[in-house]
């Protein structure tokens, strides 16, 4: 059955040759609804038009970053493939008092989402907040977790364009895979988190970004660091390169107000609280300037033009 699912699993190119029969044969559903299937460097438009069902995955790794911050690669061919910036996938608990899905972004892909990874596995940095979380600490290589994606519209990325990733606390695995697929495109970034105590990912991020600047609690925040790398920039250049920014709201909103008095472009990825993360339960609207949109859907990432922050 799983081999049958997988006549779905294609590289982006040959996607659009799925026509709605071999969905349904294959058990895909269409999820999502930006479909434009296409190889442009862009990833705001999904690249694939079907997505396949909830499936099972294999844990590869599981490991402690700091405190309660941990790491899980998983083996699933189709988000490995298709995952891009800023999306995320559902992961499901084995407990049935919790059949709502965590949503967790998409830190790396491919060989380089952990040690001995196949290119057809996926990493996810996650800290533990709540009893989902924590249950998903527990899990082991060996074990298996229900996985649905890769889910909603990540950034827009060019071959091009010089990106700023600005990241707090668990705001920061999702612009690793940004880093990556920066790295892919042949465009440059440059990472500036902040932590609230261990700086668990500078050495992970630092393997896809020019270069890595982070700060945690007692020395400041995010806002701290943009202002120290700005004086270190040329105000002409600054013009040119785009803000890529996930993190707490308040935090987000303090990057959008420091992004405008630049005169620099920003994407947001926002952390809305999710039910179903496909666009049925309407649980995660926010609103926007052309009216109220759901972010598992429409977002998670959106302009600061598209929320007038
Ligand atoms: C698009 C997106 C990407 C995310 N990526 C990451 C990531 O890479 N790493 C990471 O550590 N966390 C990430 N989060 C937050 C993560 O989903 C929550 O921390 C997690 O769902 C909490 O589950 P819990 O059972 O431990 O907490 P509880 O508070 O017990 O959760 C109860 C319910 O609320 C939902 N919920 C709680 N907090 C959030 C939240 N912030 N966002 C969405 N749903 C929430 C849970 O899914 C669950 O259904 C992301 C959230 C979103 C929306
Ligand atoms: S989480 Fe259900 S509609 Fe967005």
């Amino acid at each position: 059955m799983e081999t049958e699912k997988n006549t779905v699993f294609r590289r982006t190119r040959d996607f659009a040759t799925v026509s709605l029969a071999d969905a349904a044969e294959t058990g895909s559903h269409a999820a999502n609804t930006a479909v434009t299937d296409t190889e442009a460097t862009s990833s705001r438009e999904c690249s694939h038009k079907y997505l396949p069902s909830r499936r099972s995955a294999a844990v590869i790794a599981a490991d402690r970053l700091s405190g309660g911050v941990y790491s899980v690669v998983l083996r699933d061919r189709y988000i490995a493939h298709h995952a891009h910036a800023g999306q995320f996938a559902n992961l499901y608990l084995h407990d049935a008092s919790r059949i709502m899905p965590r949503p967790l972004g998409v830190a790396a892909v491919g060989t380089e989402a952990g040690v001995n990874a196949s290119e057809d596995d996926v990493r996810f940095i996650f800290a533990v907040v709540g009893e989902g979380t924590e249950q998903l600490s527990h899990v082991r290589p060996g074990d298996s977790i229900d996985v649905l994606g890769p889910l909603g519209n990540g950034f827009s990325l060019t071959p091009d364009g010089r990106y700023l990733l600005v990241g707090g606390g668990l705001g920061v695995p999702p612009l690793i895979r940004a880093a990556q697929e920066i790295r892919d495109l042949g465009a440059s970034s440059t990472a500036l988190f902040g932590y609230r105590d261990v700086h668990f990912a500078d050495s992970i991020v630092s393997e896809f970004s020019g270069a890595t600047l982070s700060i945690d609690e007692s020395e400041g925040n995010v806002v701290t660091l943009l202002d120290r790398w700005a004086k270190e920039s040329d105000d002409e250049e600054m013009r040119d390169i785009d803000i890529l920014s996930c993190g707490p709201t308040p935090m987000m909103k303090a990057v959008a107000a420091w992004a405008r008095d630049h005169g620099m472009g920003a994407q947001l990825s926002l952390e809305g609280r999710m039910g179903c993360g496909f666009g049925t339960c309407v649980a995660c609207v926010t609103p926007t300037v052309t009216g109220l949109k759901k972010v598992c859907l429409d977002g998670p990432v959106f302009t600061t033009e598209q929320l007038n922050w």
